[in-house]
């Protein structure tokens, strides 16, 4: 919690200091030429004094949609990247920058923020890619102190990627596409009201962050576009993502490898593959998910609502995870902890060790289930789950009929209504509060 309070405070100091420090847009195509031809005059006092703002067309950009606008913005990031205090790059308004792949690197000593106030568009061609890295578009790596706003958009160009996907063509050879944003041992960022629009695969990446605030979001690809997730976290610590909007093919949100510290509120999600943790411990790999919490999100039309799952043979924990006010409309498997996993061609063997799930809360989930199970517990046998807790839970079928649980191997407790009820079996370790509270209330009277 400690570190959610200090970042309130860290983002209102910021707001402050960047309203203070921001010089009308219009000035500065004059203003920063000096700057650059004379980089030591004045003091760092006066220097800092303003902002300094470089619109990506001062650097050859055109941003007509055909000119490759990649050499622009590399061009444009290197001066930025070189001064100190507060720089501010612009993709001007009205415009459609044709980029790249591209490798953002950094340290930088300033603090840098892309106002994207226009479109960066992707090549729709994947052979754009050949010889380079498939599993990037936009790739930022070692920055400190980024900001990325402006209300304009990032579109990915996907169609073609997602036509040559295994998952939509089975005689297609399976193959990495890009994620449009990557961010790479990033520092500090802010992500904030922007549209990301048809990645070729995932949307946004954090992979060995900290301190990451992604808000104000609009993430949009068609519910058939194979592995389009959202937001990624991958070994990433203490990250923020609200007010957001993701509608896609794949999770809008999902985390993975070593991450702690997540806080998700305020999210609409769907279509999509709901908030997914996982999957964790594939080809035997050890990995901590601690401390998440979901805090108010709408999930409607999704495949899977809140879910964790694990392969078979992995360890490590998912532990302290708390999903609480979920408001769900016609959702497949509302709740689901799956430690059977398995997403490749050939069947998955049982083995002996999983990632321990433990100490995870369902708090005030209401809506409708699409499938008969609305609550799903397939705990390992290795490792069962422990301290499962259910509080409030409504989730009525959205066809009419019953919806009832499912659980193996998992030991914990209920409070409050629960429709359908909880079915953990008993644990020496657990206090057996739930076989009083199952009373199997019915939908009329909730
Ligand atoms: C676009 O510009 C970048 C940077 O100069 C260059 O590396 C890339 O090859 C160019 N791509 C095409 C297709 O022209
Ligand atoms: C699948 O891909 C093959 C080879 O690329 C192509 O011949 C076939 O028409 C495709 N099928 C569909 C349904 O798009
Ligand atoms: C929740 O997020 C939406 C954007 O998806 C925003 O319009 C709304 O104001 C946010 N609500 C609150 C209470 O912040
Ligand atoms: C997680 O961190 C541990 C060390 O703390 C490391 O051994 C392990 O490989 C990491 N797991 C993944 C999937 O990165
Ligand atoms: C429920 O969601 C599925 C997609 O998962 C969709 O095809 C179906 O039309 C939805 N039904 C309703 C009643 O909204
Ligand atoms: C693996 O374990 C599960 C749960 O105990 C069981 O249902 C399944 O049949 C087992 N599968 C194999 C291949 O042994
Ligand atoms: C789960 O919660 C219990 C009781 O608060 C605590 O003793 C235990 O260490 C927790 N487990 C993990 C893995 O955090």
């Amino acid at each position: 919690m400690g570190y959610y309070f200090s970042s309130s405070i860290i983002t209102i100091i910021i707001f402050i200091h960047i309203n203070l420090f921001l010089t009308p847009f219009h000035t500065q195509a004059q203003g920063f030429d000096p700057l650059i031809r004379l980089p030591h005059s004045g003091s760092t006092r006066t220097r800092s004094k303003f902002r300094r703002v470089f619109p990506i067309t001062d650097f050859g950009a055109k941003g007509d949609g055909f000119h490759n606008d990649t050499k622009a913005f590399l061009e444009v990031w290197k001066i930025a990247c070189s001064l100190s205090g507060f720089v501010n790059v612009i993709f001007p308004y009205g415009k459609n920058f044709l980029v790249y792949p591209i490798d953002i690197g950094g340290p930088c000593r300033s603090k840098i923020t892309l106002r994207i106030l226009g479109t960066i568009v992707a090549p729709r061609n994947p052979e754009a890619w050949r010889g380079l890295n498939k599993r990037k578009w936009i790739y930022f790596h070692g920055v400190n102190h980024l900001s990325i706003d402006g209300g304009g958009t990032l579109d990915g160009k996907g169609q073609e990627w997602w036509s040559r996907s295994c998952k939509i063509n089975s005689t297609n050879p399976c193959q990495h596409a890009p994620t449009a944003m990557t961010f790479h041992k990033c520092k500090n960022l802010k992500v904030r009201n922007l549209m990301l629009l048809n990645s070729q695969q995932m949307h946004m990446a954090f992979t060995s962050c900290m301190r990451v605030v992604a808000s104000n979001l609009k993430v949009l690809a068609p519910a058939s576009s194979p592995n389009t997730d959202g937001i990624h976290i991958s070994a990433t610590k203490g990250v923020e993502v609200r007010d957001s909007l993701i509608r896609t093919g794949d999770d809008c949100i999902s985390i993975v490898r070593n991450s702690s510290r997540i806080l998700i509120r305020n999210i609409s999600c769907g279509p999509g593959h709901g908030i997914s943790i996982g999957s964790l411990g594939k080809s035997k790999a050890w990995e901590k998910i601690q401390n998440v919490n979901v805090d108010g999100a709408y999930l409607y039309n999704t495949d899977n609502g809140l879910r964790i799952k694990t392969w078979q043979g992995g360890s490590g924990f998912a532990s302290k995870i708390t999903f609480k006010n979920i408001l769900m409309y016609n959702v497949s498997n509302p709740i689901i902890i799956d430690q059977y996993y398995c997403d490749s061609r050939n069947p998955c063997e049982n083995q002996t060790s999983a990632v321990q799930v433990e100490n995870i809360s369902f708090i005030n989930i209401k809506g409708t289930s699409a499938t008969k199970e609305a609550i799903k517990f397939a705990c390992s046998d290795a490792s069962p789950c422990e301290g499962l807790y259910l509080e409030n839970i409504f989730l009525p079928s959205c066809l009419g009929g019953n919806t009832r649980s499912y659980c193996w191997q998992a030991h914990g407790s209920a409070q409050g209504f629960m429709y359908p009820s909880a079915c953990f079996s008993t644990s020496s370790d657990f206090i057996r509060q739930n076989v009083l509270l199952e009373s199997n209330p019915t939908i009329n009277s909730i």
